[in-house]
């Protein structure tokens, strides 16, 4: 019975996109519920820091149309909604700490009166002075939590021995999550204290957890349920929760179904964004270019709670190597307070921001020792041998990197290319081509080593058909997609009969987040133990009914020779033995066969030492190359990404349209946090582009005119993997350093590559006119 069953058909399309397409996809503010509900609104801090001195809601609550409005002083439980850290206040006590910041939440019957109640409400705060950067944090020494160290061999020793030392700061900027679909919560008050919450989170079991501590109830009345999110990117993994936990307590308070939807202004002023960082390095390197020693601090803004800060330092610190295996290291990780909303994960997760500072120190060296950057990348890859082992010390296997690196270079025409854009650049005084190549090595798994667990409860009705429930939750990325073609090959049924129910809290409890690019490896084999049950269960029964029905014509039926393919069940021994499934499944059900099976997965073998420094975290790593070719406007500093080539690996993808969709979508949205997409705030804590007008994600034309992604073919992963795929969710996003620097190539083109461009991240207009002036003044001086 362990055979692989035949892979049915790849490529099939997103399961909703039908749905999306027409408009019948149901989000949470598409359901319908009844004439009774509530519109909730949130008022928030319009200040950075403060004591609040007075808060008057009389007014509001007198308005005709409102129905609750709350304070700190109405929640029934815990005033606290800090996911791992117990540090954020679910409603602002005695002082507020960033703009943003709820204090008063309000259910009237219409959203214009929740607004116009809003504007009756008078906070009177006492201001003070508010910590608005890193630097500032730095100075005042406010760490939000102890800093962290992971380290390698002795770098001070490496740094006596190098030919070259050189020293640097990158800054590097955050990023809006930009989901479509707003934070949004419905809940349905039910009988006696029963709660149900539609959430559009990646987390249900964590907001079901924290309206349970919220509201003071236990666990087993509150039910969250996500049929989809229109979009989440790690911006729905914990702060979700907020808006959920809001709607629950005007729901309570006026027994009837209330929905809270963030304004898109509102839910990108108060919610979190990817992490920036502020990097300081020293990098010690021979005349080659080969690294012998790193020492880097990641100094990160936490913002003003802990959230998921912590694991996403550590993922920068455990991504500060990329690609290359550096001899004698030291990381040490400081998460600043900051009084701006806490930043929460976002594609990546600190990947990117501590892969961005070894590109930019790869690129460095290169630009010093006049070398093509490539050169530079491949002397320091990880190879095998000593060469394999990362700073944390897992040994990096099945390393993809060189097979990558061969075909890309050949498919993307590298060097003809390069030799074109020198030309290029030799002949054209204002517009300038730049390229660069740069790999990406990512590890797949919770570092918080307990997350990797899931659970599935499948059904199996008497016609057939399959319901499966599973923890993961589905934004966009194609999990329930790949979930069904998981249960139907399993199972040998038509895709057409199997179903991915909308995930819940109530058929599958205590889950993890759906992140960590780990859907489908964590869910596909929960589901896939619970298909082994069912499969076990429905064969014993078959074989005694053959043994039954043929006697001692041919061999006695075994269960594991029971094969499940085409819609049939049969004897792999005597295969004249066989039943159509749908028949197999009645039989089984009229002999009393349970047909519903749970099913549980945890990786094994992944441990992680935080003290130490040391473990193997990841079940694997990711690989991926990119070449990415731009050319530059020099007098305006507008970009075109003239073309980029992308390999990556995915494995044996299990849908190939879905993972070539979404290294397409990893990469682009790279692109914007690499260039155009950069926060800015005033001096008193407002974030100054909170909409699509000033905050400039990539649009249709800022795609490559010349678009070429593939998947790696013929390196599956190990058989210990669901159907030996691999993640594919995160790790493209790093593609876009290859267009970063291909940028920084361009600019650096502008005084023939004579002197170094100065350069942080994102790469916007503006920094690439200062660098290219910065240039000229320098060469001319
Ligand atoms: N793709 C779409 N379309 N929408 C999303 O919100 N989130 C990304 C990625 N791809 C996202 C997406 C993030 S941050 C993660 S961790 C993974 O999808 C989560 O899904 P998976 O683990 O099932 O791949
Ligand atoms: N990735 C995403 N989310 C997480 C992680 C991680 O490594 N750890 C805890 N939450
Ligand atoms: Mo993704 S940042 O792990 O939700």
């Amino acid at each position: 019975m362990d055979r692989k069953p035949k892979l049915i058909k790849s490529d099939i399309a997103h399961e909703s996109s039908v749905y999306h397409v027409t408009g019948e996809a149901r989000y949470i503010d598409d359901l319908l519920v009844n004439e009774r509900l509530l519109h909730g609104r949130v008022v928030y801090s319009k200040i950075a820091h403060g004591k609040i001195v007075a808060c008057n809601i009389e007014k509001a609550k007198q308005l005709p149309g409102v129905r609750a409005v709350l304070t700190h002083n109405d929640i029934p439980g815990n005033n606290q909604m800090g996911p791992v850290f117990h540090d954020e206040l679910v409603l602002a006590k005695d002082k507020v700490t960033f703009v943003g910041q709820a204090v008063v939440i309000i259910a009237a019957e219409s959203e214009e009166i929740a607004i116009e109640a809003e504007r009756q409400i008078k906070i009177k705060y006492n201001e003070l002075p508010p910590i608005l950067s890193i630097s500032d944090a730095i100075k005042k020494g406010r760490l939000i939590q102890p800093s962290r160290k992971i380290e390698t061999g002795n770098v001070k020793k490496a740094f006596a021995k190098c030919d070259h030392c050189m020293e640097g700061e990158l800054e590097v900027g955050g990023q809006e999550q930009w989901y479509l679909e707003t934070q949004i919560a419905l809940v349905v008050p039910g009988e006696g204290k029963e709660l149900l919450v539609h959430s559009s989170t990646q987390h249900p079991s964590e907001t079901q957890a924290l309206i349970a501590e919220v509201m003071g109830l236990p666990k087993m009345e509150v039910e969250v349920q996500v049929r989809r999110m229109g979009g989440a990117f790690g911006g729905k993994e914990t702060q979700a929760n907020h808006v959920a936990i809001w709607a629950c307590l005007l729901s309570k308070a006026t027994s009837c179904p209330v929905k809270i939807r963030l304004f898109r202004d509102d839910d990108q002023k108060m919610t979190g964004k990817r992490h920036r960082f502020l990097m300081k390095y020293k990098a010690g390197f021979d005349n080659n270019g080969q690294i012998n020693g790193i020492e880097v601090v990641q100094h990160t803004d936490a913002g003003a709670a802990t959230d998921l800060t912590m694991a996403i330092l550590e993922r920068a610190m455990m991504h500060a190597d990329n690609a290359y295996f550096i001899p004698n290291i030291r990381i040490i990780g400081k998460a600043w307070f900051t009084n701006l909303p806490s930043n929460t994960a976002f594609r990546g997760f600190g990947g990117p921001q501590g892969m961005a500072c070894i590109e930019q120190i790869i690129d460095r060296i290169a630009r010093k020792l006049k070398k093509d950057p490539i050169e530079i990348r491949k002397i320091n890859y990880y190879q095998e041998g000593k060469r394999a082992y990362t700073p944390y010390g897992q040994k990096v296997e099945n390393n993809r990197l060189e097979p990558l690196l061969k075909i890309l270079l050949k498919s993307s025409a590298y060097k003809k290319r390069r030799i074109a854009i020198n030309s290029f650049n030799a002949n054209n005084e204002f517009f300038k081509k730049g390229m660069a190549i740069t790999p990406v090595k990512f590890g797949i798994s919770f570092t918080t080593s307990f997350l990797n667990q899931a659970g599935a409860l499948v059904h199996i009705y008497k016609d057939g058909t399959v319901l499966v429930n599973h923890g993961g939750t589905e934004m966009g990325q194609g999990l329930h997609t790949k979930i069904i073609q998981i249960a139907a090959m399993e199972l040998g049924i038509d895709l057409a009969k199997v179903k991915v129910n909308a995930t819940t809290t109530a058929k599958v409890p205590n889950t993890s987040a759906t992140a960590a690019s780990a859907g489908t490896d964590l869910n596909g084999m929960a589901v896939k133990n619970a298909m082994d049950k069912l499969k076990k269960r429905i064969g014993k029964r078959l074989c005694d009914k053959f043994n039954e029905q043929y006697g001692k014509r041919g061999k006695p039926s075994k269960y594991f020779d029971i094969r499940f393919e085409n819609n049939t069940v049969y004897d792999v021994a005597n295969p004249k033995r066989k039943l159509a499934f749908a028949d197999a499944v009645l039989d089984a059900y009229f002999n009393q066969v349970s047909l519903s099976a749970t099913g549980y997965y945890k990786t094994p073998g992944i441990y992680f030492d935080r003290q130490q420094g040391k473990g193997k975290p990841y079940y694997y790593f990711s690989f991926g190359m990119a070449v990415t070719e731009i050319l530059l406007d020099t007098l305006t500093g507008h970009f075109t990404n003239v073309r980029t080539d992308i390999l990556h690996d995915a494995g044996d993808s299990i849908n190939k349209r879905m993972d070539i969709g979404q290294v397409e979508g990893g990469y682009i949205q790279g692109m914007g946090w690499c260039t155009t997409e950069e926060l800015k705030w005033d001096k008193n804590g407002n974030l100054l582009n909170h909409s699509p007008d000033t905050y400039k994600i990539p649009s249709i034309q800022d795609i490559p005119k010349d678009f070429r992604v593939n998947l790696l073919k013929g390196y599956p992963n190990s058989e210990k993997t669901i159907r030996r795929s691999k993640a594919v969710a995160e790790p493209p996003l790093m593609l876009a350093f290859s267009c970063w620097l291909a940028i920084k190539d361009a600019i650096s083109a502008v005084c023939n590559h004579k002197l170094e461009p100065l350069y942080s991240l994102p790469a916007t207009n503006e920094t690439i006119l200062l660098s290219i002036d910065d240039l000229k003044k320098r060469n001319s001086s």
